[in-house]
């Protein structure tokens, strides 16, 4: 082989850090092999035996990664051989490098999954815990970036709990996908050897196995899907930081972020940057571009196994890495930030967040929506014209735009009659929020319980 195409089609250089996955799944294969007889105890006790000191040895960094042995299959085999010579010879009996892969793959992005729930769950709780510590202050809500109805700061964390809740939900469904055992599909037909692929999935600990031999090694469906999963998070997290930048401005002055996860500026001593949350906000298009990537590999590959599939490594890490990474800043960001009541309400009456709430208060005493619609805005218009709030209009101004208004309507002014005024369910009324903060806790306490049942 030329020495320019070995350095073009290595894939070592990135491919090394499926070894962990790849000595699980030659031991398990080694483990079939005996059973079926195709291999001695003893052939498999010195394979097994021989695995893990190379596993030690790449955990160290003592094994020397060559372009000319191309990937960590190749990497792992010869490093057997070298010790066991023809017991190591046989190993790759009944298997191919493109199940392998496959294989190496799956396990992979399966423990990468299991570790983005876990993040995700953190967050969420980390959210919930921010609802007893800002019980009872009131935030504006936009709509179009605009001040819109006052809610319950509480009922934004649960927005963001919400949203993440589908993320977990689609982590699992990608996962029930991505944990079906392509080992022992072999190059592209499946084998002559007596190989017993379901004990090779149970000790793998996969949930069934893959069924088409020319399917198995062609198929990244889990890839795509599990990067997509990803994306939604990325794009969720990047909302978030958007809107957490904003609300850390001096403009806002809504919430101050922890010091530890913000940067100063070498020229402006006064300066506190929120790099954190805007290279949260940036990070996210490196994973829509990942999928991007993913999906244009993909398009127009035929049946089967094609080396093209072997660029599907670079954007699948980057994206675990990029949003596990986001993840474990966003826990603490959101734990550390502290809210600014009083600078919060200090300005709640700007923006005539009360307005909806009076508009639906004279539509409960019958008056048609669109008429009440009407007759608020031109409220709002008299008190814009003189610098008030609708609160502070006199009975007299009430009066002027319908004899019938007074001022028993003041009751629903005010961010906290406005509150008070929701009743819907999933609306922002604090009795509302309450049993959704319930709801949440007694719902998150359990997937912890049964997480930690499954590893501490
Ligand atoms: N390094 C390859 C990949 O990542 C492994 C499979 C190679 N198979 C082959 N027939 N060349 O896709």
């Amino acid at each position: 082989m030329d020495e320019s195409l070995a350095r073009f089609s290595e894939s070592i250089s990135f491919d090394h850090r499926l070894y962990k996955q790849d000595i699980r799944g030659s031991i398990a294969h080694a483990t079939m092999l005996c059973k079926q007889g195709l291999l001695t105890p003893e052939e498999l006790e010195a394979i097994e035996r021989e695995l893990r000191v190379i596993e030690g040895r790449l955990d160290r960094g003592e094994l020397p990664l060559r372009i000319e042995l191309e990937d960590i299959h190749m990497h792992i085999e010869q490093a057997l051989i070298d010790a066991l010579g023809d017991t190591g010879r046989k190993l790759h009996t009944a298997r191919s490098r493109n199940d392998q892969i496959a294989t190496d793959l799956r396990l992979w992005v399966r423990e990468g999954l299991d570790r983005v729930d876990r993040l995700l769950l953190r967050l969420q709780r980390a959210f919930l815990s921010r609802c007893d510590r800002d019980s009872g202050t009131i935030v504006p809500a936009y709509t179009h970036m605009q001040r819109a109805q006052p809610v319950l700061a509480s009922h934004y964390w649960l927005a963001y709990i919400e949203k993440l809740e589908r993320d977990r939900g689609r982590v699992a469904d990608c996962r029930s996908r991505v944990n079906i055992c392509p080992l022992g599909g072999a190059a592209v037909a499946g084998t002559s050897m007596p190989i017993d692929r379901h004990f090779t999935a149970k000790l793998l600990e996969f949930e069934a196995v893959a069924a088409n031999s020319i399917d198995i090694s062609s198929d990244r469906d889990f890839a795509v899907e599990s990067v997509f999963v990803l994306t939604m998070i990325g794009l969720h997290l990047s909302g978030w930081a958007e809107e957490w930048i904003l609300w850390s401005t001096t403009e806002f002055g809504f919430i101050k972020l922890p010091q530890a996860f913000c940067t100063g500026s070498s020229i402006m001593p006064q300066k506190v940057n929120p790099d954190t949350l805007e290279l949260t906000r940036g990070k996210s298009a490196r994973v829509v571009g990942d999928l991007q990537n993913l999906l244009v590999l993909l398009k127009g590959l035929p049946l089967a196994y094609n080396r093209d599939l072997q660029e599907d490594k670079p954007p699948l890490f980057d994206a675990f890495d990029t949003v596990t990474a986001c993840l474990e800043l966003a826990i603490p960001i959101v734990e550390g930030s502290e809210l600014q009541p009083a600078a919060i309400a200090s300005r709640s009456d700007q923006g005539y967040l009360d307005a909806t709430a009076l508009m639906e208060a004279i539509m409960q005493r019958g008056m048609p929506q669109r008429t009440a619609h009407h007759k608020v805005g031109a409220l709002v218009a008299i008190a814009k014209s003189r610098g008030a709030t609708l609160a502070e209009l006199t009975d007299e101004e009430l009066r002027s735009v319908d004899p019938s208004f007074g001022s028993e309507l003041r009751k629903s002014l005010g961010v906290n009659g406005a509150v008070e005024s929701y009743r819907s369910y999933g609306s922002s009324h604090p009795e509302q929020i309450a049993q959704q903060v319930h709801r949440w806790r007694t719902h998150l306490e359990n997937c912890s319980i049964a997480l930690a049942k499954i590893s501490p």
